[in-house]
């Protein structure tokens, strides 16, 4: 593990970056802090102001009380409108600009990598996407916005239009199953990766959590960037400590200077 200052782990990071042909990128709420959505475990986190518990598939579908809670949570407080990405997420959007990008896995549901024009195609979101809100019995689909439009006209638990089924954002829930095709194709491509960089999460929660370690089983080198510690800090070969939107810039800048 390279252990001195920051430019100079930043400077190396571009290197391995310059030398990888397989480059994975791993993203959690860390890099989107920066663009105005709370992260969940840093400090002020969405969970040290709510409980997670609350936040289990089977709470929502047992009472309607709970729902009604979660809609005024998850979208009445436009925790995803008029979001925007950061210099983190533009800086990642260039690694693919550069073909130097296999893929990003995300644990976020904010849809920042694709605003930030990273093709759709290479992101993996692990854990959904607020764009949607599905109905649990007939399967349709409704753009968050519209249902947003609903609940500020002062609708509390909103319904499937069709079937009047319980409707639920496209996002994984506590105790829900990640989508098996998303989850498939994050862990073959960490375990095919020459490269995994890690940035803003604090790599606690599964089976999302599991991606670096393929990847090291696979002989990837690993870097992560972070603000706080993680499970796999000794892991890392490049552990720097420092905001994702300033590092991932000097990173791509060192890149980009090194072609
Ligand atoms: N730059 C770098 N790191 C940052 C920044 C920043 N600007 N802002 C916050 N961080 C760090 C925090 O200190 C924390 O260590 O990012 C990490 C974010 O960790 P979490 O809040 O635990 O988020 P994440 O790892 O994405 O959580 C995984 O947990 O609650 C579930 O489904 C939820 O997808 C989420 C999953």
């Amino acid at each position: 593990m390279i252990n001195n200052n920051l430019g100079a782990k930043i400077a190396a990071a571009a290197e391995m970056i310059l030398a990888s042909r397989r480059l994975v990128v791993f993203t959690g709420a860390g890099i989107s802090t920066e663009s105005g959505i709370p992260d969940f475990r840093g400090p002020g986190g969405i969970w040290t102001k709510f409980d997670p518990d609350d936040f289990t598939i089977q709470k929502f579908l047992k009472s309607e009380e709970t729902r009604k809670k979660q809609w005024k949570i998850l979208i009445g407080g436009d925790l995803f409108s008029n979001v925007n990405p950061n210099r983190g997420h533009l800086a990642i959007a260039e690694l693919e600009e550069m073909g130097r990008l296999d893929c990003v896995i995300t644990q976020n549901i904010d849809n920042l990598h694709q605003k930030a024009g990273i093709s759709t195609d290479r992101v993996f979101e692990l854990h959904g996407n607020m764009q949607w809100v599905r109905c649990l019995s007939c399967g349709e689909r409704y753009p968050v916005e519209h249902i947003r439009e609903k609940l500020k006209n002062g609708v509390e638990v909103p319904e499937c239009e069709i079937c009047q089924g319980i409707l639920k954002p496209d996002v994984v829930f506590f105790g829900e199953a990640l989508p098996p095709e998303v989850l498939d194709a994050a862990t073959a491509y960490s375990r095919h990766c020459d490269l995994f960089l890690v940035v803003g999460s604090s790599l606690v929660v599964h089976p999302a959590a599991l991606m670096p370690a393929y990847a090291k089983e696979a002989g990837a080198r690993l870097i992560i960037v972070n603000i706080g510690e993680t499970p796999y800090d000794s892991r890392a070969d490049i552990l720097i400590e420092g905001k994702a939107g300033d590092v991932m810039s000097k990173m791509v800048q060192k890149v980009r200077e090194g072609q």
